[in-house]
């Protein structure tokens, strides 16, 4: 297995695998092109024999970082692929970046297990925040705190980044 970066030419086969691990949020080749096209925006995939695995996505501005999205075919899951891409995902930032954030819905036991065990946790809530076919659930902002020194193998380029980012309900 391999961890390969994606770019904007990567968008078809991104989206297969994005609406396989997505179905009722799926982003089509347009948006994955359109996003790996930002400045700041990096991602990677896992890879075995040229089946693409997983995905992670991560952007950076300044001193901090959001994971945008990460999945894993869900015939390859508990195997420790959503570890390794999010691991890769935050060494590879800058060493300025000093904090990484997500936001995970809290009916997702398997992407909570995974950001918790890798050092993840929760710095606020947003009510109503995913939509579901039967009504909307919160969500949780969790933020990894990085030591220094672990970065980092993409090239720093920060855009304009996530900025306006509303203040968060404390949990
Ligand atoms: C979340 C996701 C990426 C995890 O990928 P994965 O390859 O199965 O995760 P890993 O095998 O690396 O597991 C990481 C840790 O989480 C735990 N975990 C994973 N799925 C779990 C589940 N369903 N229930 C409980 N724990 C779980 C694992 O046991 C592991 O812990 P360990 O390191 O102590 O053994 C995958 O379930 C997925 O693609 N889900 C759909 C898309 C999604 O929800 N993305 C996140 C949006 S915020």
């Amino acid at each position: 297995m391999r961890i390969l970066a994606i770019g904007p030419g990567d968008g078809a086969w991104l989206a297969a695998l994005h609406r396989a691990c997505f179905p009722d949020d799926a982003w089509d080749a347009d948006a994955w092109a359109s996003l790996l096209a930002q400045p700041g925006v990096r991602g990677a995939a896992l890879v075995e024999a040229d089946e693409p695995i997983g995905f992670v996505l991560v952007r950076h501005a300044a001193d901090e970082a959001e994971i945008l999205t990460i999945g894993v075919a869900p015939g390859r899951r508990r195997a420790g692929c959503g570890r390794r891409l999010l691991d890769h995902a935050v060494a590879g930032l800058p060493a300025d970046v000093a904090t990484v954030h997500l936001e995970v819905a809290v009916d997702n036991p398997a992407a909570l297990a995974l950001y918790g065990r890798s050092g993840f946790a929760p710095v606020g809530r947003r009510r109503g925040y995913y939509r579901r076919r039967d009504g909307s659930v919160d969500a949780l902002m969790l933020s990894l705190v990085r030591a220094n020194g672990l970065s980092g193998n993409w090239k720093s380029d920060a855009g304009p980044g996530n900025h306006g980012r509303e203040t968060p309900e404390r949990v």
